[in-house]
């Protein structure tokens, strides 16, 4: 099955390659969107690449996402460190969420070391430069693949199944079968 996936970045974005190219990069983002679509058809992925100014277009197109249960790769720009709004649009997620960055912000001034969204993604990816991207990409059809199969996030249990060492919750603890007495009876009061 092609899975669709959003691609969408916010502002400045879309001047990549003349935009601080020491930073950023000089490819732009009309290669920036071609790279992601080639990497998605290498995944099975069917990925759209969207970039906006405007904190209420980008919103707006968080809220479509939730409503078509979307994957999405995110590059919030400067909303990252102060949009709120943007944040509580993605706690409304319906389907995997990574955040994604160019450029490696907690090794940048200190008013990039403060992400307000990355509480509500499944993770983030930053500091790779393009590669950002493609290693999002890559963790979304991972995601999207658990979605289908139903299997459990990696390290957590099963759900229904105990942890490792503990009873099953409500069930009375297994009697010794020599002596008949629980591992609860059995243990010695402490002094
Ligand atoms: C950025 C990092 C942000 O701090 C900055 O505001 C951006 C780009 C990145 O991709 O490295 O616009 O998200």
């Amino acid at each position: 099955m092609i899975r669709q996936v959003l691609v969408l970045n916010g502002p400045n974005l879309g001047r990549l390659g003349i935009r601080e190219p020491e930073i950023y990069g000089s490819v732009s983002f009309e290669d920036l969107a071609e790279l992601c679509r080639s990497t998605g058809r290498k995944l099975g992925l069917s990925v759209e690449v969207r970039q906006t100014d405007d904190e209420r277009e980008m919103i707006s197109w968080v809220h479509e996402a939730a409503d078509a249960r979307l994957p999405v790769v995110l590059n919030p720009a400067a909303f990252t460190h102060y949009s709120y709004a943007l944040r509580d649009a993605l706690a409304m997620r319906t389907a995997p969420l990574v955040e994604v960055h160019i450029s490696n912000p907690a090794a940048r001034e200190e008013f990039r070391h403060t992400s307000v969204v990355a509480a509500v993604a499944d993770g983030t990816v930053a500091g790779f430069g393009l590669v950002s991207y493609q290693l999002a990409l890559q963790a979304i059809a991972e995601l999207a693949a658990e979605d289908d199969t139903g299997a459990p996030e990696p390290g957590l249990p099963e759900p229904g199944l105990p942890e490792p060492g503990l009873p099953e919750p409500g069930l009375p603890e297994p009697a010794d079968p020599v002596d008949g007495t629980t591992p609860a009876q059995a243990r010695p009061l402490s002094p």
